[in-house]
């Protein structure tokens, strides 16, 4: 386990420092970044720690030339009795491997992933929210930092992980814009990749949602386009007749971490639950004959919001609130936050001095 340098960090909070209720998402970053360079020689280096915006991307780098980022975005919460927790972080240490090998980087290794997580953690104790006000969200990002044009894998990388605390959104319905046009991820290419150049296909989507009076874009498959892919930055679930119904991991969509937990909770509750494919033309068939249920997205920095419509502009497919989503992320929020002892596995303690 890596030790932080103390004093430094331990310096109370400024007294203006607001409730976390109040920080939005991702607005309010943490003051340091904890860090390690995979190098030349083909080895990682030792963790550091560095004020924030220390570190230079230089614009010659992979990174910003040719998209060569991946991340992750995982979170810290406080138990009922203050002690701080990663939720699942091997799992994003897992995602993450994957991610870089996709766009040929160097894989982090696991206890890396862990260490420089933990070290995050540690330097920001007292910006986690208290138990049941929100998590320290963490964003481990591998970039390409080498300066060269040249079209190659790069021979400098930096795993570096920023921090920005946050409080549950304030709970709402989303509608869903059905996008016909723009597509995110076709077989073969990024899509389960969690890469910077998903987001920058997607945020025109996001926009067009917005202009249609939609609150976000719910991508469709790009061979077909009729079948459902995954929200903006999350994955989706609807109800149909008894059945949970999730799109299955075809290489286009990300495995959500959130998606998994979601799976594993709903078949403890004994429902029936199915990846597969889901058609809007099924969803609308299953509306008329009065069996469409709930539908929700899910993800780490959401955690679940209800979605209560999913239009195109020819029809709209309106969902029916079942009550299942409330027990769904009731359930989450308590193996997250820790006030039940069931899968205690997916948590991870970081020790830190117990700060309020
Ligand atoms: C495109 C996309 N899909 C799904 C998710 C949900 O993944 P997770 O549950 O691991 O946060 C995210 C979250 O970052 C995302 O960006």
């Amino acid at each position: 386990m890596h030790t932080p340098p103390t004093g430094l960090y331990e310096a109370p909070l400024p007294s203006d420092w607001p409730e976390p209720e109040a920080l939005g998402f991702g607005r309010v970053l943490g003051p340091y970044l904890v860090h390690a360079q995979h190098g030349e020689d083909g080895h990682w280096h030792a963790p550091t720690v560095s004020v924030r915006n220390a570190l230079p991307v230089p614009v010659a780098s992979g990174g910003l030339q040719y998209g060569l980022s991946v991340f992750e975005g995982l979170k810290a919460y406080r138990d009922p009795r203050g002690q701080i927790h990663l939720f699942r972080p091997r799992d994003h240490a897992r995602r993450l491997q994957q991610s870089a090998r996709r766009v040929v980087m160097p894989e982090p290794p696991e206890d890396l992933f862990m260490t420089l997580c933990q070290l995050a953690v540690q330097v920001h104790a007292r910006y986690v929210p208290p138990h049941g006000r929100g998590a320290l969200y963490l964003r481990p990002t591998l970039y390409a930092e080498e300066e060269a044009l040249g079209f190659r894998p790069a021979t400098r990388h930096r795993l570096a992980v920023a921090v920005t605390p946050s409080a549950d959104p304030a709970p709402k319905h989303l509608r869903l814009w059905a996008e016909h046009e723009l597509t995110r991820a076709a077989p073969g290419g990024l899509g389960a990749a969690k890469t910077g150049g998903n987001y920058a296909a997607g945020l025109a989507g996001l926009q067009r949602a917005r202009e249609n009076g939609y609150d976000d874009v719910i991508w469709l498959d790009a061979l077909t386009r009729r079948e459902l892919a995954e929200a903006g930055t999350m994955n989706v679930f609807v109800q149909i007749g008894d059945e949970v119904l999730t799109p299955p991991l075809d290489g286009t969509i990300l495995a959500g971490i959130t998606r998994d937990s979601v799976l594993r909770l709903l078949r403890a509750e004994g429902l029936r639950v199915s990846e597969q494919r889901i058609s809007l033309d099924e969803l609308a068939a299953a509306q008329m004959a009065g069996q469409l249920g709930a539908a929700f997205g899910v993800g780490t920095a959401a955690r679940l919001v209800k979605v209560s419509e999913i239009g195109d502009g020819e029809r709209a497919i309106r969902f029916t609130d079942t009550g299942l989503p409330a027990r769904v992320y009731d359930a989450l929020k308590q193996v997250q936050e820790g006030s039940t002892h069931a899968l205690r596995e997916w948590r991870v303690a970081v020790p830190t001095p117990q700060t309020p």
